[in-house]
């Protein structure tokens, strides 16, 4: 079911798709079914230019053949597609489950639209339930550590930061080669003020809050999929 809905949400943003267009390619298993519908559609045809947000999603685009480019040499993009962890109704969202939120937010950022595609159950009334992934550099990660709990608080926000590990135990790496801390908050009662607070902290590379950069979000459960914003809409 999941599964499901998640390729439903993914068709109804591979409807945005326009030839020409320049594209920011997500990751995670959501944002996975987005590429596969536009590598079938470049298969027959469909000419596009893509940045992906991290090596997994690289690699996939280039088994199906996607023309791929770089910020670098294409530094401004039309469109973002990406998953997310949670959202709220004012398309606030929580990302970096996946550890690639660095780059998917340069890449949004980068996007004169970005639009979310997940599964009801990421629809929150308020963020926090999902653990805020913070990337941090690894030098000072002691230091840096206790600056994110005098953040988190300043925010009124608090809860337990566990560093994010492999399945082998070590810790995990991200595509840039920092750490992440997972903080375990519950509830963020005010996700502006945690992420101006959060990147006050040196050390820390990027925080999973994603504030006024998704301009539109599909949404599908059950009974079909649901719009938040409008996907036609360009940011600023
Ligand atoms: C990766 C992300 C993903 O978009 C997020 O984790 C959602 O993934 P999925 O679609 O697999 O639920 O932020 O860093």
């Amino acid at each position: 079911m999941s599964d499901a809905l998640k390729r439903a949400a993914a068709q109804a943003a591979l409807a945005l798709v326009e030839p020409g267009m320049r594209l920011g390619l997500g990751t995670g298993s959501t944002a996975k079914h987005f590429v596969d519908g536009l590598g079938a559609r470049v298969a027959q045809g469909l000419a596009i230019l893509c940045v992906a947000t991290s090596e997994a999603t690289q690699a996939q685009a280039e088994r199906l053949r996607i023309p791929m480019t770089t910020l670098d040499e294409t530094p401004e993009l039309d469109l973002t597609v990406d998953g997310a962890d949670e959202l709220d109704g004012r398309l606030r969202l929580i990302k970096g489950g996946g550890a690639a939120l660095l780059r998917e937010k340069i890449v949004a950022a980068a996007s004169r639209r970005m639009v979310v595609i997940a599964a009801a159950a990421k629809a929150v009334d308020m963020l926090g339930r999902f653990p805020l992934p913070i990337e941090v550099v690894p030098f000072g990660l002691g230091a840096t550590r206790r600056a994110i709990v005098e953040a988190m608080a300043s925010a009124g926000a608090a809860g337990e930061l566990v560093l994010r590990l492999k399945d082998d135990g070590a810790p995990l790496a991200t595509d840039g080669g920092h750490l992440i801390l997972d903080a375990h908050l519950g509830r963020i009662p005010d996700p502006e003020a945690l992420a101006l607070a959060l990147s006050q902290v040196p050390g820390v590379m990027e925080h999973g809050l994603f504030i006024g950069l998704a301009t539109a979000a599909f949404v599908a459960g059950p009974d079909g999929v649901t719009v938040i914003g409008d996907p036609a809409a360009s940011r600023g």
